[in-house]
Formats: structure tokens, sequence, C-alpha cells
């Protein structure tokens, strides 16, 4: 059965929120202020989730999505809302959030970006045909193209077309400035897969072509990127954010700085000529061997870093951090690992996060030692409802 509703609002995963008899109803695909006519897809005791089908009364924020998918595929979800538009619902979800979980306020303009085809990654699904999952669901949509992608990686998935894949289920495609690299998880023939353009190809665990990973310049920095290393998607939002987390740490030189959660070392690299000594915490040993590889690339010494958990490297080790960055998982950080940082004493603090709910109920324990000082949200996914923010804390 059709309603037709009014949406009041967007949730926090850009869905519009409307009612129908008091019930709220989650609506993909419409924006506040619109008058439109929905299906139910979900329904439950105290709320029902609905598609639009038609829209009656069109927002001055609607767009056309760029992409033929995006109804189907699981990958963008606020693409039908023009850029300026997710631009504030990003900004207003970060200031609404800090405000009513952990009574804070001080939220700057968002940074946005130019770059909206900013995926340096995609993970292609395969099962007979190519393409990316749908929303919720195992069935493949299949594709020609990511239209949130680097071109050079759309490049590559019209030859995928053309080739037989085997027994591969699913194919990484990742670009750097100037190199490209294609990692499938089974097994093809090099004859059919080496395409030009491309600098290193893998299959099922064996280099085909080239060095096995690609590496990616950053101002002064080099970074080695290879198959399962975490690299941040956006590379130029990557550049906004890490400045932001530089601006907030306001370094001197003299300090010592902790690295928390810290990947391949990224954030610690980019802060490491600005202070005296860092030393990075990271679970994922590939990453840290990537961390030490990039440690060595670029010549530094006055790095370290440590594979384990960060609450029970932080318990065993002894150095004293005058700043503290952290950039953990949506999880955000372990009550352990709040304690540990307390105990530390930073003079500063900043949390970089990409779950602002999380955040927030963190921001709302650190604030009893620390004054939270100021939050910037960073747009580093486009089309996406993910919002980045870099939050400045200090010792009281
Ligand atoms: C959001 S990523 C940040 C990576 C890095 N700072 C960057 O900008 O590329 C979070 C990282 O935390 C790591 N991680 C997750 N749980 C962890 C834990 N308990 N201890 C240490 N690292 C952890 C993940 O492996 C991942 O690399």
């Amino acid at each position: 059965m059709m309603n037709e509703v009014i949406i009041e609002k967007l949730d926090h995963y850009g869905k519009g929120i409307a009612r129908i008899d008091g019930m709220p109803v989650f609506v993909d695909g419409a924006l506040t202020g619109e008058i439109v006519k929905i299906e139910k897809t979900v329904e439950k005791k105290k709320f029902c989730e609905a598609k639009t089908v038609d829209i009656i009364t069109k927002s001055d924020s609607r767009v056309e999505p760029i992409c033929p998918y995006y109804n189907e595929c699981g990958g963008c979800n606020i693409m039908h809302m023009s850029y300026p538009q997710q631009l504030i619902f990003k900004e207003n979800k970060v200031r609404e959030v800090l405000n009513k979980f952990s009574d804070f306020d001080n939220v700057k303009s968002i940074i946005g970006t130019d770059d909206l085809y900013y995926r340096n990654k995609i993970t292609l699904k395969v099962d007979k045909k190519i393409g990316y999952y749908k929303s919720k669901s195992y069935d493949i949509v299949p594709i020609d193209k990511c239209f949130i992608a680097d071109d050079r990686i759309n490049s590559v998935i019209e030859k995928l077309h053309q080739i037989d894949l085997g027994n591969t289920k699913e194919i990484v495609i990742r670009a750097t400035h100037n190199e490209l690299m294609l990692v499938f998880d089974g097994n093809i023939r090099a004859d059919m897969c080496l395409f030009d353009g491309v600098d290193t190809i893998i299959s099922n665990g064996i280099i085909l072509k080239g060095k096995g990973y690609i590496m990616e310049k950053i101002n002064d920095f080099k970074y080695v990127i290879s198959p399962t290393s975490f690299f941040q998607v956006n590379t130029n939002g990557m550049i906004n954010l890490y400045n932001q987390v530089l601006k907030y740490a306001n370094l001197k030189g003299d300090e010592n700085l902790l690295d928390l959660y810290c990947g391949t070392g990224t954030i610690g690299i980019y802060l490491s000529k600005y202070c005296h000594k860092v030393f990075g915490i990271e679970i994922n040993k590939e990453a840290i061997k990537d961390a030490l590889l990039n440690k060595e690339i670029n010549n530094l010494n006055n790095i370290d870093f440590e594979a384990g958990d960060v609450k029970d490297v932080l318990a065993k080790n002894n150095f004293e951090p005058d700043i503290i960055v952290v950039d953990p998982p949506r999880a955000g950080l372990d009550k352990k690992v709040i304690e540990e940082i307390i105990d530390l004493n930073p003079s500063k603090l900043i949390y970089v996060s990409c779950d602002v709910v999380t955040l927030a109920r963190d921001l709302n324990i650190l604030k009893e030692k620390f004054n939270i000082i100021e939050c910037t949200p960073v747009d580093m996914f486009p089309n996406t409802y993910h919002v980045e923010s870099v939050v400045a804390l200090e010792r009281k």
C-alpha cells in the first residue's frame, strides 16, 4: 500500500523521518520538507521503513544522482542531495550529537572536498557478474563503472568484463597518484590480466606483475600500500584530516607524541617532522610491517611502532607522551584505554573519530580530566552519510 507523507527531518543515516498515525517511518531517498509517496519495506511494532516511489513536492536540495546504480547499490546513500547540502547535513549531525550526548557545542565549519571522484580503492564482488553488493544483501549489482572512484580504476573495470575470472570471488583495485594495483583473490592466468597501465597485479597471493605494492607520496613522505594494508580511501580528504590534526597539535618540536590505532603509521609519520619522538601502536601486524617499511623509506629515526592491542601495549610501555592522537575504529575507545590515557596525563589529546556517537560517549568520560576545546568535522566520504571529526582536548 502507498502512503503520502511529509518528511520532517533526516536521521543520522540520511533517511527521511515521517509519521503515519504517529508512528515514525524512515524513508530512503527523501529529503527534509518533501512530500513523497512511499512504499513500506519493513514493518515493526514501533517504527516502519519505506522507500520513496514518487516525489510530490521536491526539495531545492534535490539533485539527479550521477550514478545509474544508485537506487540498487549499497555503496552511496545521499547522492540525491546536493553536495553543499550534504556538508550542512554532516556538520549538523556532528553538532547535534555532541551537543546532546556530551553537552559540547564548539563545532567549527566542516572541511569539504572539491574531489567527488575520490575513491582510491574499490572492492568488486564476483559471481558470474562483477559488481557491488545490493544494500543489506549478498546479491550483486553488476557495474561497468563506480561513479565515485578514480577514473583510472574505472578503466580497469571495463577490461575485467572481457576476461575469464576463474574462481575469483573478489577483486580489489587501488590507485595512488602515479600507480595502480589489481588484486584477485582467485587464480587468474597471467596472460589474461597483464593490462597496460596497471603497475602491479597479484593473483591468489602471487605477484604476476610489478613489486606487489604501490606507493603514495604526500607532501614530503612516501607511503607503501600493500594489498591488505589500511590506507584512507580518499587521499585528498586524508590530507585535510591530517592537516587538521597537525593544526590542533600545534607542535613546537620538543614533544613526544603517541599515535594510537596508527594503521600503517600515516598520522605519526606526517607529524614526525614537527616533534621530538613518535610512538605508534596498532593491532594489525601487517599494518605494522608497512609502518616500519614507511619509516625506513622515509629515513626517519624519531619514530617507532609496536604491534598489539592498544590497552595491552600501553599497560606495559613507559613512553611519556606530551600529546596523544587517537584514531580508533567505529567502536571508539575501550574504557581501559581511556583510563590509561588519563594516567599518562598528556597535555593534549586529539581524537580523530569516524563515528560521532561513540566519540560523544568517550568525550563524556574524558571531559572529567580534559577540557574539550574544539571540533572540526571533515568530509572524507561524499555521497555517503559518513563523517570524520577531529577534536582537540587539553589537560585541565
Ligand atoms: C580508523 S583506522 C586508523 C588508521 C590510521 N590512523 C590511518 O589514518 O590510516 C583504525 C585502526 O585501529 C586498528 N585497531 C583496531 N582495534 C585496535 C586495538 N584494540 N588496538 C590497536 N589497534 C586497533 C585497526 O586495525 C585500524 O588500523
